[in-house]
């Protein structure tokens, strides 16, 4: 049978996004194939060092979102990586074969540096009162560039931001501070916090988080995860697709030059989930928009009221249009009968139903939807060591399999350590 693995760092609790865009699709594979799940949290500390005083409650949390969820210790082993320490003794050889040249280029060591400077320098223009509008910019980023009006003092569209600190960033040449700081400038932002926020992005230490050897390597521990179980396909999102074929160059290599023990695993692409949060931008933790698994009742019913729905229609009487509103993106998932859905669908293009009356249907549905998950959590937090203690037998249980791997491994690279 097929060997699958897969595993999710312990960030905190799991929302919405996670469950249409992982969770769903676990639950499916756990029915054919040889699963197994794990809670990565090793790698949570690649750029969570600081927060390891997070880790235990977050790895909790994971347990019980999985369990609640359905993922069943009947059908797939579950385990927690730092429980098989032969991963960190795998990681370990494999960094010896591994050019530092195939990480640096990695892409999405480049896209978390991105953000992480993106996200610094959105919050310090924040913080020096520019107001960073939300609303698609009227033209295009080029026109606004040529037009170099700087009258619009200390305003900026977030798009326009985003646009010019992404060229700055991905130039050939390392990123491009003048660039930037001349774009900021005619984009609107005054000169003088223009060039303090890219100072502080030069010189400062934003990024230095991810700075560090454990980071770096990160991809190189995720191929020793996939790789000591021989696993034959890993469910992952686009974003891992460059890991995976790391993970597929490291088999390659260390089956050149020692013995064939590894196959080479394939990327089983999940689709991303497309739900949106409930402000229309991707759902996160971080934007603050997301509605989570453990939410109560309550939480569910306000958050479906602030959600963002066509922004021409404002009174009742008005037309709306279902595919411009977020509110109907859900019903799409969560209010399932066809019937209704077009029936909805008719009566906000007639301006027969309200987006209060609308939005309550919703809430309803994503309620029921999530009651099933609720009981089960309140049953499992109830008797939560019983539950960890499942996570624990699964992790003694793949020791024994990373062990018999290890031992061909050692074998190969003539360690003496086999005894
Ligand atoms: N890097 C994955 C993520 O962030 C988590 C992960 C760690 C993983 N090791 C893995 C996923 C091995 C699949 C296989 O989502
Ligand atoms: Fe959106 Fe429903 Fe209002 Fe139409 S009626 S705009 S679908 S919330």
């Amino acid at each position: 049978m097929k060997k699958i693995l897969s595993g999710m760092r312990p960030t905190g609790k799991l929302h919405l996004g996670h469950y249409l865009g992982v969770i769903k699709n676990w639950l499916e594979l756990q029915e054919k194939y040889d699963c197994k799940f794990f809670i990565a949290d090793w790698h949570a500390l690649t750029n969570k060092y600081k927060e390891s005083h997070e880790l235990k409650e977050n790895i909790r949390q994971m347990i019980i979102d999985w369990l609640s969820c359905g993922i069943d210790p009947q059908k797939a082993t579950l385990f927690i990586q730092s429980g098989v320490k032969e991963h960190a003794e795998l990681s370990l050889l494999f960094s010896m074969i591994t050019p530092k040249s195939w990480l640096e280029l990695n892409p999405s060591y480049k896209d978390l540096k991105f953000n992480l400077y993106y996200q610094y320098l959105r919050d310090f223009l924040t913080g020096k009162q520019v107001k960073i509008i939300q609303t698609p910019p009227p033209e295009s980023f080029d026109e606004a560039v040529k037009k170099a009006t700087g009258k619009q003092r200390n305003k900026i569209f977030e798009e326009y931001l985003r646009e010019a600190f992404h060229r700055a960033f991905y130039n050939q040449k390392g990123i491009d501070f003048k660039g930037l700081k001349d774009v900021l400038i005619k984009l609107g932002i005054q000169k003088r916090i223009v060039e303090e926020a890219v100072r502080n992005l030069e010189e400062g230490d934003v990024g230095k988080d991810i700075d560090t050897l454990g980071f770096l390597a990160y991809p190189v521990l995720q191929a020793a995860d996939i790789l000591i179980y021989k696993a034959d396909a890993v469910p992952v999102g686009e974003d891992q697709l460059p890991h995976i074929e790391l993970t597929r160059e490291i088999a390659r290599r260390f089956n050149n030059l020692y013995r064939e023990i590894f196959p080479e695993p394939e990327a089983m692409l999940t689709e991303a989930s497309r739900l949106p949060g409930i402000d229309g931008r991707k759902m996160s933790k971080s934007y603050n928009n997301a509605i989570y698994l453990s939410d109560s009742e309550e939480e569910v019913n306000h958050k479906v009221l602030q959600m963002k729905t066509d922004p021409q229609r404002i009174r009742k009487t008005d037309p709306g249009n279902p595919e411009v509103c977020i509110v109907f993106d859900y019903h799409k998932i969560f209010t399932g009968d066809e019937n209704i859905l077009k029936d909805i669908d008719a009566k906000c293009r007639n301006a027969q139903i309200g987006c209060v009356e609308c939005k309550k249907i919703l809430a309803d549905n994503l309620n029921q939807f999530l009651s099933p998950i609720r009981e089960k959590r309140k049953e499992i937090e109830q008797d939560i060591e019983k539950y960890e203690k499942v996570f624990i037998d699964g992790t003694l249980k793949c020791r024994e399999i990373a062990e018999g791997t290890m031992k061909e491994v050692r074998d190969a690279m003539n360690l003496y350590g086999n005894f």
